[in-house]
């Protein structure tokens, strides 16, 4: 009886230790994520919750459109890696519309900068000439890096 007593306060001991662990662990995460956000000095958007998924979508969109662009420039399909120069990372209505959406004006600026970047890359690949369109690329992804660096959502 005596053994089991001991066995089961030791069980009820481990247990406690552990729930008590648990609440520890999830405050020191809160306040971990807590600290973060506050060293992320980048300009917030401040978008809803709708927006920040839309714009996250857009954003996967423009990373296979580099993806798709390098993988075809490697096969000597300028063509192809052109149109989706193009049609995903242009300056057409639907982007326009969507960076004016932000209610930033810097944001929009860059945005569109951005856009206009992405037809020139479509018109350099159109040339085939492959140091001209990694230059054009290269340019491109420089608005993707100075984005991220100075906005968050
Ligand atoms: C005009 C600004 C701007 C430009 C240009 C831009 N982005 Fe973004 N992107 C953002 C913002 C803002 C976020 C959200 C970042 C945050 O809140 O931490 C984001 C997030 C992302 C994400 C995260 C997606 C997710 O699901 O978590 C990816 C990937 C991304 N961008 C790829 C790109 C690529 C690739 C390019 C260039 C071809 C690009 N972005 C150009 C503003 C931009």
């Amino acid at each position: 009886m005596k053994r089991i007593l001991i066995a089961a306060s030791v069980f009820i001991g481990i247990t406690g230790f552990n729930v008590a662990f648990a609440a520890d662990e999830k405050m020191r995460h809160e306040n971990h994520r807590h600290v973060m956000s506050m060293m992320d000095t980048r300009i917030s958007l401040g978008l809803s919750a709708e927006m920040k998924q839309h714009q996250l979508s857009n954003m996967r969109e423009h990373l296979e459109a580099i993806n798709s662009i390098v993988g075809l420039m490697a096969e000597n399909k300028f063509e192809e890696a052109s149109g989706i120069a193009h049609a995903k990372l242009g300056l057409n209505p639907e982007m326009q519309r969507m960076c004016s959406m932000f209610g930033n004006e810097k944001f929009m600026e860059l945005g569109m900068a951005f856009h206009k970047s992405g037809d020139d890359l479509g018109n350099a690949l159109q040339t085939k000439d492959l140091n001209a369109s990694l230059r054009a690329l290269n340019k491109t992804m420089q608005y993707c890096v100075s984005c991220h660096a100075a906005y968050r959502q």
